[in-house]
């Protein structure tokens, strides 16, 4: 049988030309790839030439490749960050004792079970964004949408490299399963909740590339600190990507904000009523999208007591955020965490071991790290001269997972009774009127330079290209 060498079409850092067992593997996968593309990935964009920048390899000047490619046609590569030989286990049981280059067969289980759950995000994000270029508010935005979409596909290949090079037969079936669940199917849904909510609207994308985004930027750190060496290199080249993707959702949101405060500068009102009828988003409709996305994202750290964060902790397969700026024992058994737990109906901090509190320190790392770009968009609003601030929603908020999902807390953390939590919660998440509202905004703007009513245009361009550029060709 001839194998066809994907060596040369895939960029790649891991010797793909020499490893027939993975040309192999890749035969069969990498056109499933392309058919889910087709079937899933940004509509109706196949012949667009996109303005888009792809690896070609580690090095600081790899990244700066930028051309126009038709996406169907990116070159998804495969990349780890260089071998550091005489690396050693960071946390854990296996602490001090050289990282593994292979997968330890007492980990194995639990090893494809992280790196599936973290493949299966991946493309779910694209199949959330699917609809979103039909109604994009400028060619900039358009050119942002599909660089975050093919990176996500790259994300994908990222996983399912370490699936076919590491996990033999069932590896190869789990990467098929990532191509054939899809995001929201209720037959076969995606993993995790976040990732099978819609993103129906550009509102939606910016907050969801600012806060889910965000949970891939503090889970892949995480799994960065790994002891499973290759999974360690992957991830920490990932985390590269998800910085632009960051930097898409809170851009995104600061220019709908710079925006709604203009028109409210312009016609001296806070009216929601409006500063709709002038075309742009409220600001208190732009707090219940935070409260929602916030609150969904949280959930996606896990309970908040583990024994599964526990075990991935002390095996030394996933550590903690920054785990090597951490001035503690790294192996934290006797240490305790605080936590907030239900009692009587009430919130109260209480104490629980700190290794089965894994998932809440990450969450807590997170919630620092969101609250701090909340408080960025919240000078544009100051800069405007106006009164108005966002707030991140108490952590207990509109909870679906872990002890906190059994109690019904507003944003400011006042537990209230279910009947309170269905009179007023319409005022603390999107409604159908809000999402009708937004959704009726949305419109595709083409004309390079040019965006739509309801969102500021950018600072600068993308590499240094003027604002007006055409980043996206539609032929
Ligand atoms: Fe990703
Ligand atoms: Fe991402």
């Amino acid at each position: 049988m001839q194998t066809i060498s994907y060596a040369d079409r895939i960029p790649n850092n891991v010797d793909l030309a020499e490893d027939r067992a993975l040309n192999r593997a890749l035969e069969r996968w990498q056109p499933a790839f392309l058919d889910w593309w087709r079937d899933t990935g940004p509509e109706g964009s196949a012949n667009f030439d996109v303005y888009l920048r792809t690896a070609v390899s580690v090095d600081p000047q790899g990244w700066a490749h930028f051309d126009y490619v038709k996406m169907p046609e990116y070159r998804w590569g495969i990349f780890l960050t260089p071998f550091a030989s005489g690396a050693t286990i960071r946390f854990g049981e296996h602490k001090g004792q050289p990282v593994w280059q292979d997968v330890p067969g007492e980990h194995r289980a639990n090893l494809r079970r992280i790196i599936v759950t973290q493949g299966d995000t991946e493309p779910a994000s694209v199949e959330q964004q699917r609809h979103l270029g039909l109604t994009a508010p400028s060619l900039y935005d358009l050119r942002n949408l599909f660089q975050v979409n093919v990176e996500e596909g790259r994300h994908l290949w990222a996983m399912v490299y370490l699936l076919h090079r590491y996990f033999g037969r069932d590896g190869r079936e789990e990467a098929e399963a990532l191509l054939t669940r899809r995001s929201g199917d209720a037959d076969n849904p995606r993993i995790l909740g976040a990732f099978n909510e819609r993103t129906p609207d550009w509102l939606s994308f910016f907050m969801f590339t600012y806060f889910t985004d965000r949970d891939g930027k503090f889970q892949l750190a995480a799994l960065a600190e790994s002891g499973f060496e290759p999974l360690a290199r992957t991830t920490k080249f990932m985390l590269t990507e998800e910085a632009h993707h960051m930097f898409v959702g809170e851009s995104g949101v600061a220019r709908v904000i710079q925006r709604t405060c203009e028109v409210m500068k312009q016609l001296g009102t806070d009216d929601p009523a409006k500063l709709r009828a002038a075309g742009v988003i409220d600001l208190s409709t732009i707090q219940r999208y935070l409260n929602f996305h916030y609150s969904v994202t949280i959930d996606l750290f896990g309970a908040d007591q583990s024994s599964n964060a526990a075990t991935f902790y002390t095996s030394g397969l996933k550590g903690r955020f920054d785990e090597g700026k951490r001035d503690d024992d790294h192996v934290l058994k006797g240490r305790t965490y605080t936590i907030q737990n239900v009692r009587d109906g009430r919130l109260v901090d209480e104490e629980a071991p700190l290794l089965n509190a894994l998932n809440e320190v990450l969450r807590d790392d997170f919630i620092r790290d969101s609250v701090a770009g909340v408080g960025r968009w919240n000078r544009v609003i100051e800069k405007a001269g106006l009164p108005f601030r966002l707030e991140v929603p108490h952590k207990a908020f509109h909870r679906k997972i872990g002890t906190l999902a059994q109690v019904h807390v507003t944003p400011d953390g006042r537990v209230v009774s279910e009947a309170e939590w269905n009179a007023s919660a319409g005022r603390w998440l999107p409604g159908v009127e809000d999402r009708a509202f937004v959704a009726s905004l949305m419109g595709r703007v083409t004309e390079p330079g040019k965006f739509a009513n309801w969102i500021a245009p950018p600072a600068v361009g993308i590499n240094r290209q003027a604002v007006d550029f055409e980043y996206v060709r539609f032929n």
